[in-house]
């Protein structure tokens, strides 16, 4: 290959290459790298890396790893302040090249839409095995519980003894309350449920406000809305359930004292995905987000967050993230999260109503 066409391919890569010498300069970048760093090659190149990251940067600290190994390192989830602002995970290879290995190739790729993909991944399986069980309990459990009851209330009719009454009263009373909860937990289930143009806004302050009066008392809420937002395809209640169930999770993580919740609206353009075991690329365009100052998800649970029964909480149920990720699942939509020690970000991508309703007429 010619030396133009390296450098054509290397400039077209869609993550960021940057090359640089045992002191950390600059000899070169392609553009998705340029990107990343916030500035142009002229501006780059001849220039330090160590002066565009803090002293701290775990990326400069596995440059030197690499350098002074002579040896390839790789992450796979290096989580990194860029220069452009940006803050996330990240994969990351160092790889000694050029002679006498004086020079590194530092190859970066962003991780959000492969953690998105992943945790889609995650979600499906959580859906697949809630809505199994809400069936299971539906079906198993409810035409007996009847059955139950029935034979109470007769027996009932028979007792003569006032405290022998009590007891199938109880018994009564115990199956009417796992009848709601099995009732509840059909909110799993897989009907079809009609949707609707939804003002998120709507949603977002509805919960901000149920969650001032009562759970999420001791928090403040900071609201920043695009107030241009287009209406969501989807359906109101269960988006109400949706965010209920992340707010809740945040005011829950959140300290005592100095607890802050961001609830964010945006509208990403030209974000276009392919769904695994999909061919066609979706477009979720709309994105809410709840910010929390948390401590951050357990790393124990963090892979698992999305299935049934997870939970670190001593009265939780592990029921709120599943029923989420089925819910925006079943809208199209897509839900991750990113979380560390400061603080969690959960955001849910999901389809606009104008849009979504032309991709139906067209399918009829
Ligand atoms: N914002 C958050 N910050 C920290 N941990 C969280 C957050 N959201 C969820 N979690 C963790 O995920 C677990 C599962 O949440 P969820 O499915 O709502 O169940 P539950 O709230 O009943 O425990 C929680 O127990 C908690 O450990
Ligand atoms: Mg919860």
């Amino acid at each position: 290959m010619t030396s133009t066409a390296a450098e054509d391919v290397l400039r077209t890569l869609p993550f960021g290459v940057i090359v640089v010498d045992e002191h950390l300069q600059i000899i070169r970048v392609n553009a998705a790298a340029e990107q990343l760093l916030d500035r142009g090659a002229a501006y780059l190149v001849g220039r330090a890396l160590s002066t565009l990251f803090s002293t701290d940067s775990p990326l400069l600290a596995l440059i030197s790893q690499a350098l002074a190994s002579g040896f390839s390192v790789a992450e796979h989830e290096l989580w990194l302040s860029l220069p452009n602002g940006d803050e996330g995970s990240h994969a990351v290879t160092v790889t000694p090249a050029g002679d006498d290995d004086r020079q590194v190739v530092v190859s970066l790729h962003g991780q959000s839409v492969v953690r998105q993909i992943e945790n889609r991944m995650v979600h499906r399986h959580a859906a697949r095995s809630v809505t199994g069980l809400a069936a299971l309990l539906a079906h198993e459990v409810k035409n007996p519980l009847s059955g139950i009851r029935g034979a109470a209330q007769l027996l009932e009719q028979a007792l003569q003894q006032e405290d022998d009454r009590a007891l199938t009263r109880m018994i009564c009373e115990e199956t009417d309350r796992i009848c709601t909860l099995v009732d509840r937990m059909e909110l799993f289930s897989d009907e079809d449920i009609s949707r609707e143009g939804v003002n998120i806004h709507v949603v977002l302050e509805r919960i901000r406000r149920i969650a001032q009066a009562g759970f999420g008392r001791h928090v403040r809420f900071i609201e920043t809305y695009d107030p241009s937002l287009p209406p969501v395809h989807g359906n109101f209640d269960q988006l109400v359930q949706v965010f209920l169930n992340i707010v809740k999770n945040a005011c829950e993580a959140v300290p005592p004292d100095g607890g802050e919740i961001r609830l964010g609206t945006a509208y990403h353009h030209g974000v276009r995905l392919t769904l695994p075991g999909g061919t066609r690329r979706v477009q979720l365009p709309l994105v809410v987000s709840v910010a929390d100052n948390g401590r951050g998800i357990p790393d124990e649970i963090a892979p698992h967050i999305f299935d049934p029964f997870i939970t670190t909480g001593r009265e939780g149920t592990g029921l709120g993230l599943a029923f989420a990720a089925k819910v925006v699942g079943d809208h199209g939509g897509m839900i991750e999260f990113d979380s560390n020690g400061d603080g969690t970000v959960f955001r849910v991508r999901l389809p606009v109503h104008s849009i979504a309703k032309a991709e139906e007429e067209d399918n009829r």
